[in-house]
């Protein structure tokens, strides 16, 4: 089998880990990988969100099977490309990916499949946005439709708050074409989950859930990032992940495909355990990122074959096998990040990092220069440990985390403490 993996980042980086695995592959690319992918597949410095180009690439490798990382592609049409040309491509079509693409239609999507989600509306214009508004208790929480790099989302304490949030993307622009509609909706509380569910379109088969820490520093304070860290399991989570699957993932599947708009491939629900049962925050239309360096140590299944399956749909057949043991992944940043910093800085200790038992080092942000590992982005590394338990993972990954260095380079302390606790 001749695989194209599309992507860079520790997601993808785990990804390719695991699909090199795979008992018959001939040949992994990566487009465009980063310095700890090319160890393992062959990196190809082609653009991901351009459909044509990485469609003639795949054509004539004779690829088997594109994996789409990242959602930008997915939301610009790669797998509809691909899918004219005959090439087997995990990962939806744009008019599928739009449940990612549009917070609008995915709120649409949820209200006709009859799914629990905040209460909210749609608009394009300020006045009745502020209306409706006045109907919201406080906080509340205002939302650009379309991809904002992870921006896009404003928890805001009071009306008024919301009210220059909703000014900001109607009026002032701030996210460009992107802001408009702007979704408004009420302040849901509780603990947030994230659970992966592959689907062929029909056939809905959960793979395991992991939890998110967004917030820059320990104890969730800080700007939000793309996410410091993450475990699995998430423990005490197994029945709402069972009501999750029945209440929330097979409902949209079906309802999409009522729709037109069937997915296939790694439908993310971002849930909130409420107090009245889980709540969908928001999809995605991909694997998360940092929750698969996560979930895949845990896998035993081959992923290759369980992705293909999803492609060729039959995924019914499938159950996947898990590892008992537990895994956390702990985010290595550069310094700054979430905002500015600098790239370029040589990274050392990555193989007495590796040789720590149960671990993996995920390349995210990386480079390869003169022969060295330097940084390349606001996420580094991703240090992943498998353990007995989230006690042991964690010892095991903060071991590895304290060997690597770069100049600025900066983690949370505190990834799985409380839910190794039993807290
Ligand atoms: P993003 O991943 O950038 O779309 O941001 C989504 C994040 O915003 C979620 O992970 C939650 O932390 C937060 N969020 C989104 N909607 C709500 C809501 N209705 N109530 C509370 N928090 C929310
Ligand atoms: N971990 C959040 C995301 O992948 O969107």
């Amino acid at each position: 089998m001749r695989i194209l993996l599309l992507g860079g980042g520790g997601r993808e980086h785990a990804l390719a880990w695991k699909l090199a695995q795979n008992p018959s592959l001939d040949r992994l690319w990566a487009a465009p990988g980063n310095a700890g992918i090319e160890d393992i597949a062959q990196c190809e410095p082609l653009d991901p969100i351009d459909p044509e180009a990485v469609a003639a690439f795949a054509e004539k490798q004779g690829i088997d099977l594109v994996v789409v990382g990242p959602e930008a592609p997915l939301v610009a049409g790669i797998a509809d490309e691909l899918a004219s040309r005959g090439v087997p491509c995990f990962g939806p079509t744009a008019a599928a990916a739009r449940i990612e693409g549009s917070k609008a239609w995915a709120k649409e999507i949820m209200f006709r499949a009859g799914v629990p989600t905040a209460r909210s509306a749609t608009f394009e214009e300020v006045a009745p946005a502020l209306a409706y508004l006045e109907s919201l208790g406080e906080p509340c929480v205002v939302k650009a439709d379309g991809l904002a790099a992870g921006k896009g989302v404003r928890i805001c304490e009071t009306r008024s708050d919301a009210a220059e949030a909703v000014r900001d993307c109607l009026e002032r622009g701030a996210f460009g074409p992107a802001g408009r509609p702007v979704v408004v909706e009420e302040f849901l509380d509780g603990e947030e989950l994230s659970v992966f569910c592959l689907t062929d379109g029909r056939s809905v088969l959960p793979l395991a859930e992991a939890r998110d820490h967004k917030r820059a520093l320990d104890g969730d304070r800080g700007p939000n990032t793309g996410g410091m860290g993450a475990y699995s399991p998430v423990p005490g989570t197994s029945d709402v992940v069972k009501r999750a699957v029945r209440e929330i993932f097979r409902p949209v599947v079906r309802t999409m495909d009522k729709e037109g708009a069937r997915f296939v491939g790694l439908l993310y629900g971002g849930l909130m355990l409420t107090a009245d049962g889980p709540k969908v925050l928001e999809f995605n239309c991909r694997f998360g990122d940092p929750e698969t360096q996560a979930i895949i140590p845990r896998l035993r299944t081959d992923l290759a074959e369980l992705l293909l399956a999803s492609v060729e749909g039959n995924l019914r057949v499938y159950r996947p096998n898990w590892s008992p043991q537990a895994c956390i992944t702990v985010v290595l940043a550069s310094g700054g990040y979430p905002g500015d910093y600098h790239t370029g800085l040589e990274i050392s200790g990555l193989e007495a990092a590796a040789t720590v038992e149960g671990v993996q080092v995920f390349h995210a942000g990386t480079a390869r220069r003169d022969g060295r590992t330097v940084t390349a982005g606001g996420r580094v590394l991703a240090v992943s440990a498998l353990g007995h338990d989230l006690a042991e993972a964690r010892e095991r990954a903060y071991d590895a985390a304290a060997r690597i260095e770069f100049e600025g380079r900066h983690y949370r302390t505190d990834i799985a403490a409380r839910a190794a606790e039993g807290g």
